[in-house]
């Protein structure tokens, strides 16, 4: 036990770095003492919070404990964080991160705006040979392929063409308010599909929870199957 406090207080130093680069960059946003604090250029800083949990490049984490942000639709985002700031949808580990005085409209604009213009490889690099090992290695870590999850992937995408594909979009890259749900964990999508189930977050105003109310778990298994097996490949 005793041996997990050392890395946790390292977690926890690396937390408050964060934090408080965090409240720099806004102090000086709010006091305009540099141009282009307030502005887009400022979006890497103001994700520097999120990238504890969220990955550097908005990758996510912890094999789908964080889900991945980057690519995702920048009004879906947005309208994410406004619902954990309203606290419509319940997010614990981010609370702290969306009351008001941490996150403003004009924060949430700015980060969806470059967290969605994040593309992240789904194939290896290829190396030039004038690289140096930091950059080869961060080529590495922004390739993001969800591991192909078990499940009949025929029946998945069969469903999922017929009950999904009109708001989530034939190739699952989403639209819009709707989320892309290719490329995300797919831990994270059941935990998503199991929160809906049990009535702990709305899904659609058109209540489509109805939909994923009258599916088999063996059906929702099958089209996250399905979704890992139509990533590209670019
Ligand atoms: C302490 C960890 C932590 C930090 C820091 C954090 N998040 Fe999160 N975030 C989470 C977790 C956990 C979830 C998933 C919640 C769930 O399972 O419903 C999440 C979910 C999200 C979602 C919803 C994704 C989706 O597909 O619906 C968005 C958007 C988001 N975070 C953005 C951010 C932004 C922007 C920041 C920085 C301002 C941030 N997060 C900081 C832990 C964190
Ligand atoms: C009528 C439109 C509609 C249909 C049909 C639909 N969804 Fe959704 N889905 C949504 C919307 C809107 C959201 C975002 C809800 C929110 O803002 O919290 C969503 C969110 C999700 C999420 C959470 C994604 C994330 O990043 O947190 C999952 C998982 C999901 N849908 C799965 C499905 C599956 C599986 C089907 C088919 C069985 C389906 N949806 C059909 C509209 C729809």
């Amino acid at each position: 036990m005793s041996a997990c406090l050392p890395a946790r207080a390292n977690v926890q130093r690396r937390n408050d770095a964060k934090i408080i680069a965090f409240f720099i960059a806004f102090l000086l946003a709010c006091c305009g003492l540099e141009a282009t604090a307030a502005g887009p250029g400022n979006a890497p800083e103001l994700m520097g919070v999120c990238a504890t949990c969220h990955g550097d490049f908005g990758q996510g984490g912890a094999r789908g404990e964080y889900p991945r942000l980057a690519g995702q639709s920048e009004k879906y985002i947005a309208k994410q964080l406004q619902s954990f700031r309203a606290r419509k949808r319940i997010n614990i580990p981010m609370f702290p991160y969306t009351e008001e005085r941490e996150l403003s409209d004009e924060d949430i604009g700015i980060i969806a705006g470059y967290l969605a213009s994040i593309r992240l490889p789904t194939a290896l690099p290829v190396f030039k040979g004038h690289e140096d090992a930091l950059t080869r290695l961060q080529m590495m870590e922004k390739v993001m392929i969800v591991p192909r999850a078990e499940g009949d992937i025929e029946n998945g995408g069969k469903i999922y063409q017929e009950a999904c594909a009109s708001c989530h979009n034939k190739n699952g890259r989403g639209r819009g308010a709707y989320p892309m749900l290719v490329g995300q964990y797919t831990n994270y999508l059941q935990k998503q599909v199991s929160s809906y189930r049990n009535g702990e977050r709305p899904h659609d105003e058109e209540d489509s929870r109805g939909i994923l109310g009258t599916l088999q778990d063996s059906d929702i298994r099958d089209i996250l199957a399905y979704l890992t097996s139509i990533q590209p490949r670019d």
